[in-house]
């Protein structure tokens, strides 16, 4: 069984022996690569290492709050709009240049300004109101009971809320899990979002890492084998409806039938299943694996800020009913239960997604998701055609490449690398002339590359036999 990683006081993880700690690297001395082509861009994300596992982690620049005391009140207007002026412009400019994430930035909630000047709070279980009025429950009940028609559970069998983010949710659904199971051991594929395992760290459960297959997928001999070793004990298995960097879907009913082989019956498991992307594509893709609470599992959770499209990160988490006591205690000052991980929970995420699902109907949605595995295909074909090696999974929009290597063109674009591979995630706004771009400068990048390292080979020789220059 392999030992999850505590961590350190501090509050950092520890940094493995045989691996060289590279110190963070305070924001002024990050000198900015320029390239031809290539606005100036500032460090906004982790930079990878070329070619290794180490991270340098960028200090985040701060913006200082303006000394209101100090400043008169037209110089302090004129400051304050500038700063969010400037805040506006580059946001933009990096909405456009996004690839990396599976963020749908397409999205027009223009109807719904008016409601930012409400602190909109649905603290407490979404089924109970607090005495906090000014809450959006009634629009969090009715996105709930969308979600329970596409996960097929009745809708008095069924608990769920809009969490903070798909992290919440898994952290959600893996606590249900041991409530209902406390002497269970957590089963996740190493390719998992880290998210589960965090849960496993936080409620001190036992917990087994399981490998992959080559596309991602939870290798299933393994899995089994671990199964059958542990058969003592209930199992509470992570299963992935798209992984983070594969977007690799691991088949649920096989994971079934392996249970059922190994001798676990349905009181003797606990499922959830982490869709944060693609839980959310998967009912709309013609061919896939039903995602669904007609079969025997306990939990789903999926992202809202993902494939449908929100400007705050949101998720929703869903169980069933009946396994919802055992996390829940009544709070007379809320005049309200205790279900959720997060007190305080933003009422207006419900709202953003009660508007795009009565916007779009399962047919706009149905519509999106075709666009994205279309506009995937598509960008695989043209990396292949440009030399560029890749890998799409059947039922995924994440299309794996290889790593690009000059890492101010990562950093433009935003992707998200591990180890030598990197990915887009394709999203209803990545079009087609985004990827004509995309592609297009990521052959350039390429070349430079290659010309820098050919050129760097006569240098060498050069340096080697100075003679035979002249
Ligand atoms: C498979 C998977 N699970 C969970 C998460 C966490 O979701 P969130 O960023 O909404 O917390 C992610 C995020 O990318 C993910 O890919």
């Amino acid at each position: 069984m392999e030992a999850i990683l505590p961590l350190s006081t501090a509050g950092r993880l520890p940094v493995p022996a045989d691996k060289p700690f590279i110190p963070a690297v305070p924001r002024s001395d990050t000198a900015e690569q320029e390239e031809p082509g290539y606005p100036s861009l500032s460090p906004y994300q982790a930079r990878p290492v070329s070619g290794s596992t180490i991270i340098s982690h960028n200090y985040t620049p701060a913006l200082p709050v303006l000394d209101a005391d100090k400043l008169d009140q037209e110089e302090l207007e004129a400051r304050i709009n500038k700063v969010i002026e400037d805040y506006k412009e580059k946001l933009q400019l990096r909405t456009d240049h996004h690839m990396g994430y599976p963020y749908n930035l397409d999205f027009d909630y223009g109807p719904l300004e008016g409601l930012q000047k409400y602190c909109i709070n649905n603290l407490g279980d979404p089924f109970i109101e607090s005495n906090y009025g000014v809450h959006s429950r009634e629009f969090e009940i009715g996105v709930l009971q969308w979600f329970a028609r596409l996960w097929e559970i009745e809708l008095d069998d069924f608990w769920g809320y809009i969490t903070n983010c798909g992290t919440e949710g898994n952290l959600h659904g893996i606590l249900v899990g041991r409530e209902v199971l406390p002497d269970g051991i957590l089963y996740a594929s190493r390719e998992t979002h880290y998210s589960v395992f965090k849960a496993g760290r936080m409620y001190r459960m036992d917990a087994v890492k399981v490998g992959t297959l080559e596309t991602g997928e939870v290798d299933y001999d393994e899995l089994k084998q671990h199964l059958a070793d542990n058969a003592a004990r209930p199992a509470i298995i992570n299963v992935n409806i798209g992984t983070t960097v594969k977007g690799a879907v691991d088949d649920l009913d096989r994971v079934l039938d392996i249970l059922k082989e190994t001798g676990y019956t349905e009181d003797r498991f606990y499922i959830h299943c982490d869709g944060a992307l693609f839980g959310m594509m998967i009912p709309f893709v013609k061919r896939a694996p039903m995602v669904t609470f007609r079969k025997p599992i306990g939990s789903i959770s999926v992202s809202g800020h993902k494939f449908v499209g929100s400007p705050v990160p949101c998720g929703v988490v869903m169980t069933r009913l009946r396994y919802i006591k055992g996390v829940s205690s009544d709070v007379e000052y809320l005049n309200s239960r205790d279900a959720t991980i997060m007190g305080s929970r933003n009422g207006h995420a419900p709202i953003y997604m009660w508007y795009t699902f009565t916007r779009k109907g399962y047919e706009g949605l149905r519509k999106d998701v075709e666009k994205c595995l279309r506009n995937a295909h598509l960008l695989k074909a043209m990396l292949e055609s440009a030399g560029v090696k890749t890998m799409l999974n059947e039922l995924s929009s994440t299309v794996v490449f290889e790593r690009p290597r000059e890492e101010v063109f990562v950093r433009k674009w935003q992707l998200a690398c591990e180890g030598d591979i990197a990915h887009v995630v394709v999203m209803p706004n990545i079009t087609i002339r985004k990827l004509e771009t995309f592609v297009q400068e990521l052959v350039e990048s390429r070349a430079r590359v290659a010309v820098a390292e050919a050129l760097k080979l006569a240098e060498s020789a050069r340096a080697a036999n100075a003679s035979d220059d002249e």
